[in-house]
């Protein structure tokens, strides 16, 4: 049997180049949350769950001299990460899950991008990861909030029948996320400033089968990497009927909707 969640198997391995297949779709929340966190001074800046490193240019960018440690749990993740920066002495990676890593001192910023949904228990880790966070410093999370959307609906859905339920590993698909609001109360402590919002992206993605090439390099993976090839290919083959029904193709494309969390949480510096 696979194991559960996000810890890393044979069988639920991360692929980094389907993932990267809409590179820059999946790093365009991450421009967003970046854009508005506002502290040029940063330092030393963790993100976690940084995948294949597609993150990395952006904090560089806003953080020239930063010292930067992608934390991840996928070793295939991080080997692409690792190729991607070779050249930037200063981006260090580890691996190590979410939940466990501790860094040896405070620092500046914490980011995450679509990574802590992951983590079933995410909502209760949030206090730890802001003990990690130096005064004055910054945590900024892009979570998806898409739970409602056809791709997943339908995925969780036939994932529920037969023949397909009785391979999916109990607890390895994606819970839903909670609301922006729960966020926004989860992180503002005593000494913590909160911002948050929403944003429904519409994606104009090409090819045959684009929300299921989507879908399979990220929510879909633990359904997928659990199926025997004969169910394996008798499902994509229905879902993927399911989602070109659900997802249209216009004259401009396949158009798909998806609506993301931001949250950002300041700790006060001492003396403000
Ligand atoms: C959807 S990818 C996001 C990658 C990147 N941050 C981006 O902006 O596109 C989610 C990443 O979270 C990592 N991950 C999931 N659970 C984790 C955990 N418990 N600890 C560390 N990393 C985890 C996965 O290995 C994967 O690389």
């Amino acid at each position: 049997m696979p194991t559960p969640a996000s810890g890393e198997s044979a069988e639920t391995a991360w692929n980094p180049s389907r993932y990267l297949a809409f590179a820059s779709e999946r790093t365009r929340p991450f421009i967003d949350l970046l854009s508005r966190v506002n502290h040029p001074n940063a330092r030393s800046i963790i993100d976690y769950g940084c995948g294949p490193g597609n993150g990395m240019p952006v904090l560089r960018h806003h953080w020239p001299a930063a010292h930067i440690t992608g934390v991840d749990s996928s070793a295939q993740m991080l080997d692409a990460a690792r190729e991607y920066t070779r050249d930037d002495a200063k981006i260090t990676y580890q691996r190590a899950d979410i939940r466990t890593f501790a860094p040896a001192e405070q620092v500046d910023l914490v980011v995450s991008n679509a990574a802590l949904q992951w983590l079933p228990d995410h909502r209760d880790l949030l206090p730890e990861i802001q003990r990690h966070i130096a005064p004055g410093g910054v945590l900024a999370v892009q979570i998806p909030g898409n739970f409602a959307a056809p791709s997943h609906r339908l995925l969780y859905e036939l994932a529920g029948r037969s023949p397909y339920a009785e391979h999916i590993v109990p607890g390895s698909l994606l819970n839903p996320t909670a609301g922006v609001i729960d966020y926004m109360l989860d992180v503002a402590g005593d000494g913590w400033e909160v911002e948050a919002w929403e944003t429904t992206y519409q994606h104009i993605l090409q090819g045959e089968d684009p929300v299921f090439d989507w879908i399979s390099g990220a929510a879909a993976r633990p359904v997928l990497s659990a199926l025997p090839p004969q169910e394996l290919e008798q499902f994509t083959a229905e879902y993927k009927a399911a989602l070109r029904e659900a997802y249209p193709r216009t004259r401009i494309g396949t158009i798909l909707s998806f609506r993301r969390i931001f949250f950002i949480a300041r700790r006060a510096s001492p003396g403000h």
